[in-house]
């Protein structure tokens, strides 16, 4: 099952200059980057977040997009909000998941603010395994339930995993859509592994291209409430309420939004023969580029 999606009217979605949007293939990172996004907007004001969904504080674009009944269930869910475009206090926040030949024409005119998070494609694979175990497990046949990893690496690599990845778009061509741009004075590609690595330079990487000031304090208390282990006991960045309500799961066991956050899961997933298929293409992928990514740390 896949969301069904009017490709055609999201690409006139009228753009601000001051927009700032996250972008990213699924499984990426990208809540992880809504809270850290959310609080450098705020001066790391965690009580004023409490109450709101991560959802709300940054919208998903696509889903302002679905069809009426699915959009008054992802609203009752907290996955999107009840909003009107126009009305949003300025600078609006997006995020989205589709490749860029899909996205709103006008972020290539209008040239908002563009933060790019990329996550190599071994761990970003894993985890769209559990998370659409997660949807199979509660919603039966309407999603595709993969008896081993290496049947979602078989779509995965031929980007059939609509569930999760709904445009049906490749790793590769999303995240080198993006780095080949990553100069431009509007974006910023930021990697994954490089976030686990020193998340406080990340914040501080962020903030400057916000063009936020933030003092050492500030970075802290960022930094303290986005690790791994805070965001595991959050409800807004697990999504409790989704998981609760829609697949029907303890958040604080297995949410599919905050669930191992390693670098190098993949080793426990991919047998010797997914590896060297996996490598395989991805060196055709890659061969034209000089993007690195980090399997292990
Ligand atoms: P895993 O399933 O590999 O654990 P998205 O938000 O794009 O759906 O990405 C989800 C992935 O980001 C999950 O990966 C999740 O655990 C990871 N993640 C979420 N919060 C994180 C954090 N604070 N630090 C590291 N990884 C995090």
């Amino acid at each position: 099952m896949a969301l069904q999606l009017p490709f055609d009217k999201i690409g006139e979605f009228e753009v601000y200059p001051d927009d700032i949007y996250l972008l990213s293939f699924s499984k990426s990172g990208t809540t992880w980057m809504k809270e850290i996004i959310s609080l450098i907007q705020n001066g790391g004001n965690r009580d004023e977040l409490r109450d709101i969904s991560v959802d709300t504080s940054i919208v998903q674009l696509e889903f302002l997009y679905t069809d009426e009944r699915t959009r008054t269930r992802l609203q009752s869910l907290g996955l999107v909000p009840n909003i009107n475009v126009h009305e949003m206090t300025s600078p609006r926040l997006f995020s989205s998941h589709l490749r860029h030949d899909l996205l709103p024409k006008q972020l290539h005119e209008k040239k908002p603010k563009v933060i790019y998070i990329a996550r190599n494609a071994k761990d970003v694979a894993v985890s769209c395994y559990h998370h659409q175990r997660s949807l199979a497990k509660a919603y039966g046949k309407a999603f595709k339930t993969y008896e081993c990893f290496s049947e979602l690496l078989t779509d995965f690599i031929d980007a059939k995993i609509p569930a999760i990845v709904y445009d049906n778009s490749y790793w590769h061509d999303h995240v080198l859509s993006w780095w080949t741009r990553r100069n431009d004075e509007n974006i910023l590609f930021l990697k994954y592994e490089d976030l686990i690595q020193n998340v406080n330079d990340g914040i501080k990487s962020i903030a400057k291209f916000l063009g936020k000031t933030l003092d050492e304090e500030t970075v802290k208390t960022i930094a303290n409430h986005v690790s791994f282990d805070n965001m595991k006991t959050n409800p807004r960045t697990l999504r409790s309420f989704y998981c609760t309500q829609a697949l029907k799961l303890d958040p604080t066991k297995e949410s599919p939004f905050v669930r191992r956050g390693k670098v190098g899961g993949w080793k426990d997933y991919f047998s010797v023969d997914d590896n060297a298929t996996f490598d395989t293409h991805y060196k055709r992928w890659l061969k034209d580029s000089d993007l690195e990514m980090n399997f292990e740390l």
